[in-house]
C-alpha cells in the first residue's frame, strides 16, 4: 500500500478571532475606499438609491455577468408588485469573451434585436432598458460608467476605460435597434438589492456568490467623501463594494498557488476563496496532493460530494472516477468529502464576516432588522452555505443575529435593473 501524504486541513479553519479580525479589516478598507484612499475595496458610488416600491411601467433589462446572459421584459405594477415577465437566455462563446468590443457588443445587440422581434411585435413604443453589467465599473451617473478591469475570465479588448453604456448604445444603433433607451447601468449586486427592496423595506444588502462574488449596500451620502460636489446631498446612495477584490486575508499555500496560476495574480483575492470560478480549483489543489486525480475538479462537484449521504459515498466515487482515479478507496472518498466541506465552509464564513462588517457599519448595535438578499449558483446549490453563514453571524452578533434575515433572491439582478431604469426615469 502506498503511503498517503498527510495534509493539514486545519489551515482552512477560521476561528472566531479570525472572523473578528476580518470584520475589522473589511471595515477599515470600506472607510478608506469611501474616502478615495488606496484600498482593496473600490466602494463604487452607483448614483441610485433604493426604490419606493411605487415605480410603475414596462421595462426591458439586459442582465450580463457571466457566459450566460438574459434579456427580460417586465411590468412594474407599483406597491412592490411585479407583473408577468418575458425572458430569453443567450450564451456567449469563447470568441465573444476573448475577442474585440465590436464582436462582443455586436452579438449582444443582435440578441436584443431578436428578443424585441420575438416579444414586442407591432410595438414601436420606446422602452427604457436597464443594463446589468456585473464587472467593476466606475460609474459617472446612473446611466454611464467605464470598465475598470475584467474579472471572471472575460478578456474582451477595447472595453477597459471605456463607457460600457455608450458601447452598447452604439452597437444597438448599428444593428438598427432604435426603440430602446439604455437608461440605467447596474451591477448585479445592486440589481439584487433593488429587486428585493422593491417589496421588502428591511433589505439593505445585496450579495452575489456565483461565478464571481460581490456585495452592495446603501450608504449615507454624507459619508461618501469622494463623491464629486455635484452629486452631494442628503439621503442614501447604493455603494457597489466590489468585495471580490478584498485582500486583507490569511492565505494558505493553496490560495497562493491558485492566485499565482490565475489570469489576474494579486487581484480578486476574496473572489478566489469564495466564488464558483475558483472553489473547485482550490479543492482540486488540495486533493491532488494526496489523490491521483487528473484534470479539472469542478466547483459544481463540491455540492454533490458534500451532500453525498449514500452508504459507500457512491456519488463521490463516481466523481473521483470522472477525474481519473480508477478505484478510490473509502479513505479517499472520505478525504474528498472533508476537503469539499472545509473549503466551502471557509468560503461561507468569509462571506458572513464581510456581511457582518457591512451590517456593523450601517447599524453598530444591530438595533434594526436587516434582510440580506443573496443570489448566485454557489449560494443556491450548496445547501450548507446558508447554514454556515447563519452560524457565523451568530458568532459575530450573538442572539441579536436573529434580526438578520438571509433570503435567496433568485434572478433579482435583471429585475433590479428594470426597477433602476424606472427610478432613473423618475
Ligand atoms: C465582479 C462584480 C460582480 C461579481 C458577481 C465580480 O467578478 O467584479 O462586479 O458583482 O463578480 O457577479
Amino acid at each position: 500500500m502506498t503511503k498517503k501524504n498527510k495534509i493539514d486541513l486545519d489551515v482552512f479553519l477560521i476561528p472566531k478571532s479570525g472572523i473578528d479580525k476580518t470584520i475589522k479589516a473589511f471595515q477599515s478598507e470600506m472607510g478608506k475606499g469611501l474616502k478615495g484612499k488606496d484600498s482593496s475595496l473600490k466602494m463604487i458610488p452607483t448614483y441610485v438609491s433604493r426604490p419606493t416600491g411605487n415605480e410603475k411601467g414596462d421595462f426591458i433589462a439586459l442582465d450580463l455577468g457571466g457566459t450566460n446572459f438574459r434579456i427580460l421584459q417586465l411590468e412594474l405594477k407599483g406597491q412592490g408588485r411585479i407583473g408577468a415577465s418575458k425572458i430569453m437566455k443567450f450564451a456567449l462563446k469563447k470568441k465573444h469573451i476573448t475577442g474585440s468590443a465590436d464582436v462582443f457588443f455586436g452579438f449582444i445587440a443582435d440578441c436584443v434585436k431578436s428578443f424585441l422581434k420575438e416579444n414586442r411585435t407591432g410595438s414601436n413604443r420606446r422602452t427604457a432598458l436597464g443594463f446589468t453589467f456585473s464587472f467593476p465599473v466606475k460609474q459617472k451617473s446612473v446611466s454611464s460608467g467605464s470598465l475598470v478591469c475584467w474579472t471572471k475570465g472575460f478578456k474582451v479588448r477595447g472595453v477597459i476605460g471605456n463607457d460600457v453604456v455608450e458601447l452598447l448604445r452604439h452597437a444597438l444603433l448599428k444593428k438598427g435597434v432604435t426603440n430602446v433607451d439604455v437608461s440605467a447601468l447596474a451591477n448585479d449586486t445592486v440589481g439584487t438589492l433593488v429587486a428585493r427592496s422593491y417589496s421588502d423595506r428591511n433589505c439593505d444588502i445585496g450579495v452575489i456568490i456565483g461565478t464571481g462574488t460581490n456585495a452592495c449596500y446603501p450608504e449615507c451620502i454624507k459619508n461618501i467623501v469622494k463623491l464629486p460636489g455635484h452629486a452631494k446631498g442628503s439621503g442614501e446612495m447604493i455603494i457597489n463594494i466590489e468585495w471580490g477584490n478584498f485582500n486583507k486575508l490569511g492565505l494558505t499555500s493553496y490560495d497562493i498557488a491558485l492566485d499565482k496560476a490565475s489570469d489576474n495574480p494579486g487581484k480578486q483575492i476574496l473572489e478566489k476563496m469564495v466564488s464558483g470560478m475558483y472553489l473547485g480549483r482550490l479543492a482540486g489543489l488540495v486533493l491532488k496532493e494526496r489523490l491521483k486525480i487528473k484534470g479539472e475538479f469542478k466547483s459544481e462537484y463540491m455540492s454533490v460530494i458534500e451532500g453525498d449521504n449514500t452508504k459507500n459515498l457512491a456519488r463521490t466515487e463516481a466523481i473521483l472516477k470522472k477525474t481519473g482515479m480508477t478505484s478510490p478507496g473509502m479513505d479517499d472518498k472520505k478525504f474528498t468529502k472533508n476537503v469539499c466541506r472545509i473549503v466551502s465552509r471557509r468560503a461561507a464564513r468569509l462571506s458572513a464576516a464581510c456581511i457582518a462588517a457591512i451590517i456593523k457599519k450601517m447599524d453598530l448595535d444591530l438595533s434594526r432588522k436587516h434582510t440580506v438578499a443573496i443570489d448566485g449558483s454557489v449560494y443556491e446549490k450548496h445547501r450548507t452555505f446558508k447554514v454556515d453563514i447563519i452560524a457565523c453571524l451568530k458568532d459575530a452578533f450573538g442572539r441579536k443575529s436573529s434580526r438578520i434575515k438571509i433570503v435567496l433572491a433568485k434572478d433579482g439582478s435583471g429585475k433590479g435593473a428594470a426597477i433602476i431604469a424606472a427610478v432613473a426615469a423618475g
